[in-house]
């Protein structure tokens, strides 16, 4: 493994993208590009999930198989100790036991940390609450560079629930360490939160449409809204009466670039229609698939010996 930046060391759990900075973000992706991962044999991760995925659970899960090691996948909590009252910090300690890292989803921002501070291996952040998602930040800046072969100089456009979006809250930071135009667009009550929102500018999507190089869609993070019904219950009848207005439309891409790169972090609900899949601008198939690779790196990044 050469990619071992001062920042990220071996062995260290990944919590939030600020343990990166640029340079490391530039070792990784050369990592990637050039497949330079090393063999995972005899390690063993497990898939700790308090909510639903697809994709994330799925990607760690083959990438690990892909690199010869093995997963003991916890998808579905109600059937462990968790249904029992179990603590996390318990069942971080047990499960460090059995295994040489823990990918860790849960609906608490601070789990992560928490889980970190009592671990005694590496914890990844697979998506902790409304408040990061390392990973899939890493995976969608990725395909960003890989899409238009550079990263600094593009305008990327994020729109959608910004609020509770953590995949947003990640990548936002990410986008900082670069010469990026940021715009935010959303409804009002869904506004980037103010630690973010100086990263960029609140603009409308039909004044940026024909200058964006990356438009990245988020679904309303309906299950973060549950304290705050009077925030989402006008939002969800707007979603269903005009299933569009949130999201975007054939006759946006119409006016949108001819290079433009279009992005979500999926699962998509209504904002991106099935008919603009066919685009060849829309990416969030091919960004699922560079998620495969930004995976096997991280993982044989942390599960390596020095
Ligand atoms: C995202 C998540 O879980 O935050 N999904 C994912 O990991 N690809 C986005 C979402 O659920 O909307």
């Amino acid at each position: 493994m050469t990619w071992g930046h001062p920042r990220v060391p071996h062995g260290q759990s990944i919590l939030s993208v600020s343990q990166y900075g640029r340079t490391a973000v530039e070792d990784l992706f050369d990592v990637i590009d050039r497949k330079d991962w090393g063999d995972c044999t005899g390690k063993i991760i497990a898939n700790l999930f308090y909510e639903p995925s697809t994709r994330t659970s799925s990607s760690f899960h083959a990438a690990m198989l892909k690199l010869g090691g093995n997963v003991i996948p916890i998808n579905e909590v109600t059937y462990s100790s968790v249904s029992k009252g179990e603590t996390l910090e318990d069942t971080i300690r047990t499960l460090g036991c059995y295994v040489d890292a823990i990918v860790l989803r849960h609906p608490d921002d601070d789990a992560a940390l928490v889980a970190h501070k009592v671990s005694s291996v590496p914890i990844v952040n697979a998506g902790c609450g409304s408040g990061e998602h390392p990973t899939q930040a890493l995976l969608d800046l990725y395909t960003i560079y890989k899409e238009n072969h550079t990263i600094d100089g593009l305008t990327v456009t994020l729109m959608g629930d910004l609020r509770y979006g953590r995949t947003v809250h990640s990548l936002v930071q990410l986008l900082g360490y670069f010469n990026v135009k940021i715009q935010f667009v959303s409804p009002p009550d869904l506004r980037i939160p103010g630690k973010y929102a100086k990263m960029g500018t609140i603009v409308e999507l039909n004044d940026v449409l024909s200058t964006t190089d990356v438009l990245y869609l988020t679904r309303v993070q309906k299950e973060r809204h549950t304290d705050h019904a009077s925030i989402f219950e006008p939002l969800e009848a707007d979603y269903a009466a005009a299933p569009f207005s949130y999201g975007i439309t054939e006759e946006h891409m119409a006016s949108a670039k001819r290079g433009l790169t279009l992005m979500h972090p999926l699962p998509r609900l209504s904002e991106i229609p099935k008919e603009i899949d066919s685009d060849p601008r829309a990416a969030y198939f091919r960004q699922v698939r560079y998620g495969l690779d930004v995976r096997m790196a991280l993982l044989s990044g942390i599960l390596q010996e020095d």
